[in-house]
């Protein structure tokens, strides 16, 4: 009978703690994109990749051959350049750890390696083995870039296989 007090409280300890890792995996992963210009200039073409995707030199170089971007012309006044660089370099995935797939894809990468796509990273690729090929080069998707076709909460910096729909397959099942 003493020890009735003591195991329950480890039941109440347990699922606080459950509850607190629960909260936390529910947040986003990526710091959500949050600059109107990077939004306006650079989330037309495509889904907006929130700034803690890739590394600064990554940035850098794609943001320094804007002429010659992926097969098209992305190209920009000088001064949103600057502004836009500037965002991305602040927020870039090492600046945010607190972030965990930032933290993930920085801790992947090789040194001395310049990634010059997301789909290059290590922890990227290892993340996206399972996947077949018809669900990527389908017309619904394209290319593994066009991350929001599959990932539905992409927009918030959400990942997690929950939340991934792959068009004329469903709902993700590992
Ligand atoms: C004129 C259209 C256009 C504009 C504007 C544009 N992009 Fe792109 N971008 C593309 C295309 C096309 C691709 C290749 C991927 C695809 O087919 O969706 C791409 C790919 C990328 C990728 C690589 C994604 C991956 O696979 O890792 C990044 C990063 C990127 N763009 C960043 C930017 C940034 C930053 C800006 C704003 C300065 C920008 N883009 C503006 C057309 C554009
Ligand atoms: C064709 C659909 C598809 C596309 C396009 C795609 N993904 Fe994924 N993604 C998946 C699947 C499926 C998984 C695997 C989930 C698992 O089994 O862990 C995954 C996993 C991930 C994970 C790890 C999630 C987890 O729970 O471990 C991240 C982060 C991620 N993707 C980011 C991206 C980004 C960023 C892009 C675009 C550059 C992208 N994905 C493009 C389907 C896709």
């Amino acid at each position: 009978m003493k020890n009735l007090p003591k195991s329950f409280c480890i039941i109440l300890l347990c699922a606080f703690f459950g509850v607190s890792l629960n909260a936390k995996s529910k947040g986003p992963e990526v710091k959500p994109v949050d600059n109107p210009l990077y939004k306006k200039e650079c989330a037309s073409c495509h889904f907006g990749y929130q700034p803690g995707l890739l590394p600064s030199p990554s940035w850098k170089y794609i943001m320094e051959n804007l002429s010659s971007h992926y097969g098209t012309d992305a190209s920009l006044e000088k001064e949103e350049i600057e502004q836009i660089t500037k965002y991305l370099l602040d927020n870039a995935s090492e600046k945010a750890p607190q972030y965990r797939r930032s933290a993930k894809l920085t801790n992947s990468m090789q040194p001395g390696v310049l990634y010059t796509s997301i789909s290059q990273i290590p922890y990227h690729q290892k993340k996206h083995r399972k996947l077949k090929e018809w669900m990527v080069t389908q017309k619904e998707v394209g290319n593994i870039a066009r991350c929001a076709a599959c990932h539905t909460k992409a927009d918030e910096g959400v990942y997690g296989k929950r939340t991934i729909n792959i068009p004329n397959y469903g709902m993700w099942r590992d």
